[in-house]
């Protein structure tokens, strides 16, 4: 198939092209290198680049794929609060605007790299896809607002699906340790200590970034009728945790790294433990490849592999918020959405 992935050079992005490519795929990246110079390891590269903002893509560079994988993204909180103009054009309208031109194109399925965080403050815990969402900030809201207004774009010839995402951990070419699980490794084994930010009792449903790639490929191979304008959370039932879970983990594989409460975010009020029900009933043979614990053990080999230091946890190159401060300019001036 005629694949087209936008923000392919990503964290996750960078698995699923060589996924793809490794299934036999025609891939066709697009991304606008936000995050150039920060490879961990090398990427693979797409048959076609277009290094490009979302927000400048017009149909010609659409036009021929049978499916579109949408995950460029201001792609988290603290990114998503810099500039919250900046971030509803690009993660809201830049997303409807790429549906239109898909559908216009006539590309037949829409995968949108959706978040579990739109559940936000919940509730109740072991939140279903039908369960009142209550997004706590700007990206959170883009999100579900581009949910919103894509799904009056279905139709029998035009099948979006939103993959509403558990929070990442895991190995990449692109790393992060911006994220719960990739931080808390890095901080024991840069300082010696596990630093939890919160009291440690927030739940997350988390899954390894290889498994959310995985699940673009499982979705974009599923019949039409199966996943036809679903919005599906993506992760696994047994793989919720506590913060708490996560630095007994780290402990487990560093036993000397002593636990610290830092208090820095207080108590922490995005707390949500997720249910999978959907994923498993719409993708039966979808299994997760990691377990949390998994995902640890390959994660601490590799940081060890690499000599992961405390100049590599303090400095830009795996923390997305400290990169993207110095490249704001970069997305103030490329590109309108029309
Ligand atoms: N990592 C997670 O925990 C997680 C969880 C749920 C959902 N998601 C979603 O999955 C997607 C991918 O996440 P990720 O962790 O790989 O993010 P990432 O920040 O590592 O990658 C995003 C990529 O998009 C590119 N990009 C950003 N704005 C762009 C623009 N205007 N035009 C072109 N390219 C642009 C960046 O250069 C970057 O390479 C995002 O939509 C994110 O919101 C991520």
């Amino acid at each position: 198939m005629n694949v087209f992935v936008t923000g392919h050079q990503g964290y996750i992005g960078a698995h699923l092209v060589d996924l793809l490519k490794k299934a036999g795929h025609r891939v066709t990246g697009c991304d606008l290198g936000l995050f150039d110079g920060c490879q961990w390891e090398p990427l693979t590269r797409p048959d076609k680049e277009l290094i490009k903002d979302v927000r400048a893509l017009e149909l010609a560079d659409v036009a021929g794929h049978d499916c579109v994988m949408h995950l460029a993204a201001i792609s988290n909180d603290p990114m998503g609060e810099l500039d919250q103009n900046i971030t509803f054009s690009i993660n809201r309208d830049a997303s409807i605007r790429l549906a239109k031109l898909a559908k216009q194109a006539g590309v037949g399925r829409y995968l949108f790299s959706g978040s579990c965080s739109v559940y936000g403050a919940g509730k109740k815990l072991d939140l279903a896809e039908e369960d009142p969402l209550a997004p706590l900030t700007a990206y959170a809201k883009s999100k579900i607002e581009t949910e919103v207004e894509v799904s009056k774009l279905a139709d029998k010839s035009f099948t979006p699906v939103y993959l509403r995402n558990s929070t990442a951990y895991g190995h990449s070419p692109m790393l992060r340790i911006d994220l719960v699980v990739n931080n808390l490794l890095g901080s024991a084994l840069s300082y010696g200590e596990i630093r939890i930010q919160s009291d440690g009792t927030p739940w997350r449903p988390l899954i390894h970034c290889k498994d959310i790639a995985r699940a673009f490929v499982a979705f974009m191979d599923a019949p039409k009728e199966k996943v036809h304008n679903l919005a599906v959370n993506v992760g696994g039932n047994s793989e919720n945790y506590q913060v708490k879970d996560v630095a007994d983990n780290v402990k487990r594989l560093i036993p000397t790294a002593k636990v610290a409460f830092t208090g820095e975010v207080g108590a922490d009020p995005r707390n949500y433990r997720v249910k999978f029900d959907l994923l498993n009933q719409v993708l039966p043979n979808f299994k997760l490849e990691y377990t949390l614990a998994k995902g640890m053990d390959e994660l601490h080999r590799k940081m060890v592999d690499h000599k992961f230091s405390k100049a590599d946890f303090e400095g830009p190159q795996f923390v997305r918020l400290r990169t993207l401060k110095t490249r704001m300019d970069r997305l103030s001036t490329t590109g309108t959405v029309a």
